[in-house]
């Protein structure tokens, strides 16, 4: 039976559907592709060999969510669609609000009315707010500092709230820390639109040439240089977390939040240096003021999850700075290949 993959055209969700094709798992897209391009998916039939069911749809169309239920006996649910840019929730908080919220609710109506009681979310370590010690566990303290993480944090209220009311439900929410890296072949990776948001994918558009330099946003945080402290993940170890975390609810009911980090941090000058390596580019970057919201350190106690879903992040800094690289050099432009469409 059928894994539906809601958001699986984009960063993680491709990663993700590559490594439920590799476990032999038949799976369904549901996209809308706002924030995404088809032509990833493309990319995850072309690496994989496999193919499979893509709909074009939007969470908030419940009709056509329903169709989808309707026409496949689906398994589970792994639920990625969503905005999560931090900074335009600030200033549109109503669309991420009913983007996030309702769009989860939807979905999770249609799969009560379906019998569908398997779901794996989608959350973000952001729902730790400003943590008052590092590394953070899973019963540490929650609040957000953003309407993106309240989104997450509102969404995992919800969920307990549906498990209590029927315990046929199994959920696992996944709380990531900071994904870079992409798939060993360079065809898919992190394709954000506009100015990059986001260290990583800025970094290697200073390295394309595309960005002149680097603004490093503050370096007086009382961490070993100065600059902000962050668990970056490589997005297969996060991919291979979520096969884990399916595993996990198909075969016990309840629900669960896990951290998916590797419980080591790096400052931003020690990922710089740690990308100039792995390309051998080097990258100018200039100091600048502290970014409005950001914290000085957050990095994973990951060991719930290891004794739990048996899962643990292998993959070094090198390893993630090396292929971030090497997807950027050769998709200077992500996806945008003139013409695409999903074949
Ligand atoms: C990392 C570090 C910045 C850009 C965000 C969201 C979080 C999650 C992951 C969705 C920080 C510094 C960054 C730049 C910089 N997203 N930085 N110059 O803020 O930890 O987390 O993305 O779930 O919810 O909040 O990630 O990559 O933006 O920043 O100096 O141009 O790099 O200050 O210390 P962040 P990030």
């Amino acid at each position: 039976m059928p894994i539906l993959v809601t958001g699986g055209a984009g960063f993680i969700g491709t990663h993700t559907c590559i490594e439920l094709l590799n476990s032999n798992y038949d799976i369904i897209v549901l996209d809308n592709f706002l924030n995404s391009d088809p032509e990833s998916l493309n990319r995850v039939k072309e690496i994989t060999g496999k193919d499979f069911k893509v709909y074009d749809i939007d969470l908030l169309e419940k009709e056509k969510v329903e169709k989808v239920f309707n026409e496949n006996a689906i398994e589970a649910v792994i639920h990625f669609a969503g905005l999560k840019a931090v900074g335009e929730s600030v200033e549109k908080p109503l669309y991420y609000y009913h983007n996030n919220i309702t769009g989860t609710l939807m979905l999770s109506e249609v799969m009560e009315k379906y019998n569908v009681h398997h779901l794996v979310f989608s959350s973000s370590a952001t729902v730790y707010g400003v943590p008052e010690e590092v590394p953070i566990s899973e019963n540490f303290p929650l609040s957000a500092t953003n309407p993106y993480g309240r989104t997450k944090l509102m969404i995992e209220e919800i969920l307990r709230d549906l498990y209590v009311s029927n315990k046929n439900w199994s959920i696992a929410s996944l709380r990531y820390f900071n994904p870079i890296g992409a798939h060993e072949s360079g065809r898919i990776g992190e394709d954000p639109k506009g100015i990059p948001n986001n260290l990583m994918p800025y970094i290697t558009q200073v390295a394309t040439g595309k960005l002149k330099e680097l603004n490093v946003f503050g370096d007086d945080y009382p961490t070993s240089d100065g600059t902000g402290v962050r668990d970056y993940i490589h997005v297969v170890d996060l991919a291979k977390g979520h096969i884990k975390a399916l595993e996990k609810i198909v075969s016990t009911n309840g629900v669960e939040a896990y951290n998916l980090g590797t419980g080591k941090g790096y400052s931003v000058l020690e990922i710089v240096d740690a990308f100039e390596k792995a390309s051998g580019k080097k990258i100018p970057y200039k100091i600048a003021p502290r970014r409005s919201g950001d914290i000085a350190e957050c990095y994973a106690n990951p060991s719930k999850a290891e004794k739990e879903l048996g899962w643990k992040a292998e993959k070094g800094i090198d390893e993630m700075c090396r292929d971030s690289w090497k997807w950027q050099s050769e998709n200077p432009d992500g996806y945008r290949v003139k013409g695409s469409a999903l074949s």
